[in-house]
């Protein structure tokens, strides 16, 4: 319980970087969830916006609450995107995609003016790799890519990376909002990051990887009676 008081409280703060007439990213799971509730709760008292959500379940969300929304296509500026992340470091590299959106959710970050993480503390870490790095792939091939993956894992200074694709009912590999498959890689630390990053983008057959480096500018950690917000 005291995780999600402090997923709250970090999406509270968020609302500071909001105001009226933005164009809004909306990011995806359980702590942006409180992101998009509480911004409903603004909309009902006058607030306006529109928001451009980062996977189907937080589309249905924001049409629930009555968030008004616009088609991706038919935007020419993002000002903020607030969205989770499975871990955040000292310098606002993340990983993404826990939720399985992270291919969304990195298209809409970078192309926002600001993106904003909001996190409960347990996110917060010195190094990123304990959280298994998700890597969306295509379908076709995908235990030959799963190899090459394993292979820039390894170039990029991970020792013995153990690599998963992710699966759901029936132990059928999960679909994601855009049709692929996440391999799920166990990485324990991941030493360069950047590094890591680039090896990965180079992968035929990986549509994007959960690595966020250099997108992020503010950090917002929850605490159970407020928040901290870094600035980078
Ligand atoms: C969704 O794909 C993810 O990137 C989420 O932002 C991330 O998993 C954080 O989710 P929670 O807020 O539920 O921990």
């Amino acid at each position: 319980m005291a995780n999600e008081l402090e997923k709250e409280n970090a999406a509270a703060a968020a609302l500071d970087y909001i105001e009226d007439g933005m164009t809004i990213g909306l990011g995806t799971g359980s702590t942006a969830k409180y992101f998009v509730e509480l911004l409903a709760e603004e909309i009902a008292e006058g607030l306006v916006v529109r928001g451009i959500p980062t996977s189907l379940q937080t589309q249905r969300l924001a049409e629930e609450l009555g968030v008004p929304l616009v088609d991706v296509e038919q935007v020419d500026r993002i000002h903020v995107t607030v969205d989770g992340a499975d871990e955040v470091d000292e310098s606002a590299q993340l990983i993404k995609g826990g939720g399985a959106a992270l291919l969304r959710e990195k298209i809409i970050a970078n192309a926002s003016d600001l993106m904003v993480v909001i996190a409960d503390s347990s996110k917060h870490v010195e190094a990123l790799g304990q959280f298994p790095l998700p890597v969306e792939v295509t379908p076709f091939g995908y235990t030959i890519t799963a190899k090459k993956t394993y292979d820039a894992l390894c170039q990029a200074g991970i020792l013995r990376p153990m690599i998963k694709v992710r699966t759901g009912a029936n132990d059928q590999p999960i679909v994601t909002d855009g049709g692929n498959f996440i391999l799920d890689c166990q990485c324990g630390v991941i030493p360069d990051p950047p590094k890591a990053a680039a090896l990965l983008a180079n992968v035929p057959g990986i549509v994007e990887h959960g690595l966020f480096i250099n997108k992020c500018r503010v950090v917002i950690i929850g605490a159970p009676d407020g928040a901290t917000i870094f600035e980078y």
